[in-house]
Parts: C-alpha cells; sequence; structure tokens
C-alpha cells in the first residue's frame, strides 16, 4: 500500500512513518519543513533501513499534490500538515485557516481528480465543546473555542459532507488527546520551536536544563490535586492508530470519527512526579494562575477505536516519560544537536 503522508516529517508524521514502514507499507512523504527538519529523514532510514521517500512542498499546491499521487501510485493519504499551537491560532487566524482548512480543500480535491478516496486526517479533542460530560465520547457536543479547533472542526465537516455526497470516499477523522513521548530508541521526538506551549516538552527542557522551573498553570481546579487533569497518549499508540485507521479504512465507506486516548485523566502533578521518576531527581516547579481558555479536567472514551479498529492504547505514563527523557537527554537541543 503506498500512502502519501503530508507533514510526514513533523513529530507524529515521522513516528507514524516509521510505523508503516515497519509494517510493509510504503510512505510517501510531503512537508514544507515549516516546522521540521530535514535530519528526521536520516533517523528513519536508520531505524526503519530504508529511506522514505520524501517531496518537499506544501499541501496547499494542488500541481504538485496531483503529481504525486500519479508518480507514486498512492493508494491512501494521512493527513497530519498543518499549524497546531493554539494561542497562534488565535492571534493570526488566517494562516491557521489557510494551512488548515485551505490545505485540506486542495489536498481532497487533487485526491477526488486522481481517484485517491481514503482518507486519514488528524483531528482533536480540542473540537469538542466546554461543558461536556466525562469521558468524552465521539458523539457528545462539538464547539471549539479557538481558531485553531474551528479548522480541525471545519475539516471534520468538510469530509462528512464529501462522504455523503457520493459512495466511495473512506474518510476518517482521528481526535487525539495529548500526544507526548518519542521513539523508544530516543531517536525521533518533539522539537518545539520557542519556548514550549505544552507540558511534557516543557518538562523535558526543565530536566535537561534549558528552563529554570515548570511554571504549573492553576493549582485550585476542582480535581484531585487542583492541577488540570488530561488524557495523556503515547505517541508510539498514537501511530499504531494511524496504520491501523488507513488498513482498515481503505475500501470501507464513509466518514468515521474515533477518539485516541488512554480513557484515562492524569494530573499536571502526577505527570512531573512520573518525569522526576524517569530522570531521577525532583524537578522544580512554580504556581502560577490558571492559564486563560484551559479547562479543569478532561479525558477520552476510546471505546469506539477499540470495537471498530482493534486499538487499544498500550503504553503507560512510565513510558512515556522515560521515551521523553531519552529523547531530550540524548538531543537537549532537539535535532540540531
Ligand atoms: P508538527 O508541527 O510536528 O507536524 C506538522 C508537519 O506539517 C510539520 O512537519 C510541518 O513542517 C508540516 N506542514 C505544516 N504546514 C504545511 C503545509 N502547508 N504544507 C506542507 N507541510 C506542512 O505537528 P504534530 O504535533 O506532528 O501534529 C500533526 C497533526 O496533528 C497536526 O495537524 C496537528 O494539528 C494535529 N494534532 C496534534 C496534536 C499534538 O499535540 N501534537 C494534538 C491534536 C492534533
Ligand atoms: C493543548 C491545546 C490543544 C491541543 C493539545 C495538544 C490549548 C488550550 N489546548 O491542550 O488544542 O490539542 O495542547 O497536546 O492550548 N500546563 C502547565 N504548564 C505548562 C504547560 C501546560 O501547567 O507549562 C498544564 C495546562 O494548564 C494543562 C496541562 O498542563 O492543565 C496540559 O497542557 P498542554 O500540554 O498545553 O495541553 P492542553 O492544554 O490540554
Amino acid at each position: 500500500m503506498n500512502v502519501l503522508v503530508t507533514g510526514g516529517a513533523g513529530y507524529i508524521g515521522s513516528l507514524t512513518t516509521l510505523c508503516l514502514m515497519q509494517a510493509g507499507l510504503n510512505p510517501v512523504l510531503l512537508d514544507n519543513f515549516s516546522n521540521s527538519q530535514p535530519q528526521v529523514l536520516d533517523c528513519l532510514e536508520q531505524l526503519a533501513g530504508r529511506r522514505p521517500v520524501c517531496v518537499t512542498g506544501d499541501v496547499r499546491d494542488l500541481a504538485l499534490l496531483e503529481q504525486t499521487l500519479v508518480e507514486h501510485s498512492i493508494d491512501a493519504v494521512i493527513h497530519f500538515a498543518g499549524l497546531k499551537a493554539v494561542g497562534e491560532s488565535v492571534r493570526q487566524p488566517l494562516a491557521y485557516y489557510d494551512n488548515n482548512v485551505q490545505g485540506s480543500l486542495v489536498l481532497l480535491e487533487a485526491m477526488r481528480r486522481q481517484g485517491v478516496r481514503t482518507l486519514v486526517f488528524s483531528s482533536s479533542a480540542t473540537v469538542y465543546a466546554e461543558a461536556s460530560e466525562m469521558p468524552l465520547r465521539e458523539d457528545a457536543r462539538l464547539g471549539p473555542s479557538s481558531p485553531y479547533g474551528r479548522s480541525k472542526w471545519m475539516v471534520e465537516q468538510m469530509l462528512q459532507d464529501l462522504a455523503r455526497s457520493e459512495p466511495g470516499w473512506s474518510l476518517t477523522a482521528l481526535r487525539y488527546f495529548n500526544p507526548v513521548g518519542a521513539h523508544p530508541s530516543g531517536t525521533i521526538g518533539e522539537d518545539p520551536r520557542g519556548v514550549p506551549n505544552n507540558l511534557m516538552p516543557y518538562i523535558a527542557q526543565v530536566a535537561v536544563g534549558r528552563r529554570e522551573a515548570l511554571h504549573v498553570f492553576g493549582n485550585d481546579y476542582p480535581t484531585p490535586d487542583g492541577t488540570g487533569v488530561r488524557d495523556y497518549i503515547h505517541v508510539q499508540d498514537l501511530a499504531r492508530g494511524h496504520l491501523l485507521a488507513c488498513q482498515q479504512g481503505h475500501g470501507r465507506d464513509g466518514f468515521h470519527v474515533y477518539n485516541l486516548g488512554r480513557g484515562q485523566g492524569l494530573s499536571v502533578l502526577e505527570m512531573l512526579k512520573a518525569f522526576e521518576l524517569a530522570c531521577g531527581r525532583e524537578l522544580p516547579f512554580v504556581i502560577e494562575p490558571r492559564r486563560s481558555g484551559d479547562l479543569a479536567a478532561y479525558w477520552a472514551d476510546a471505546s469506539r477505536a477499540e470495537d471498530e479498529l482493534g486499538w487499544k492504547a498500550e503504553l503507560g505514563v512510565d513510558a512515556m516519560c522515560a521515551d521523553s527523557w531519552r529523547w531530550q537527554a540524548s538531543h537537549p537541543m532537539g535535532y540540531s544537536t
């Protein structure tokens, strides 16, 4: 199976590419390297024993996409390419609608023209509305609170409409909860630019000495220890979810949506403790006011993915922290070290 992986040089895309190669599929990457480094291709070659084909270009380039689909006889597409920073999306909404919505539209048009009908799309738990019941099921009320979230929701709606418009399309949206961790070898991991927005890369940078202390955003939430609770999922489990969605989606008509999470919430302080165990020392933290826009607690009901895709998260918080620490300790400055 030849699979076009847009955004395949990124954090989740690169580890999914590796997972596809190890399962005997042929991934072809397309990335504009706006948020990734070409060195990841060397790491993939080293781990998989062969170098994946990589097309450098933009997912909004219709001619390039059509050419890539034809040249590489693509059977299915996994679409990661896009922008992902919630705060930035509030300041630059047009960039988010352009990359995430327009990018998906151009991709779907290229697929339609070239008769490629299977797509797996990176959606997010951020599409759910705020006051939903826990755990979040796929049929919970939707209503994202940021332009980033709305861009994901819009693409889901496009996929749903397209699947209804004619038979033959197999369109799957995977709603990720909080992906963390790295490849167990420590060679591929998350390499955020600037100050990390997300918890795990921030803790990892404190552990390696790049940041002084973790800022805990709020300890007065109605949660057991007062800090925010999330459903962290190992990126290796996430990668396997894409492999299964791609294999099982191929030839299965319609629009399908799945939560990918562990179904278990962990607090900021629990994550910090787990990371301390992984790196073998205590890590400094300071309590700060709540971060605007944050929710107290949410986690997934991932039973639909288990029932229909045969997917279940296998790796726990120890592996998430150990693998993340292995990556950070061997690459203190990310891919540039
Ligand atoms: P990432 O930034 O590491 O990867 C995205 C990749 O897409 C990068 O390599 C970037 O260079 C590329 N890209 C961006 N815009 C492009 C364009 N217009 N054309 C071609 N390539 C482009 O991000 P990630 O964490 O691997 O996330 C992958 C996908 O999963 C994104 O769509 C993101 O919104 C979604 N997602 C991520 C998380 C998370 O916590 N990481 C959670 C939920 C959903
Ligand atoms: C964020 C995004 C979400 C995205 C997800 C990807 C927001 C509002 N939401 O979710 O759209 O899909 O990342 O993983 O940005 N925290 C700290 N200190 C830090 C960083 C975070 O205490 O330096 C806390 C947060 O308050 C939260 C928890 O850690 O309680 C997780 O935060 P984060 O990793 O940023 O993820 P989310 O906010 O859940």
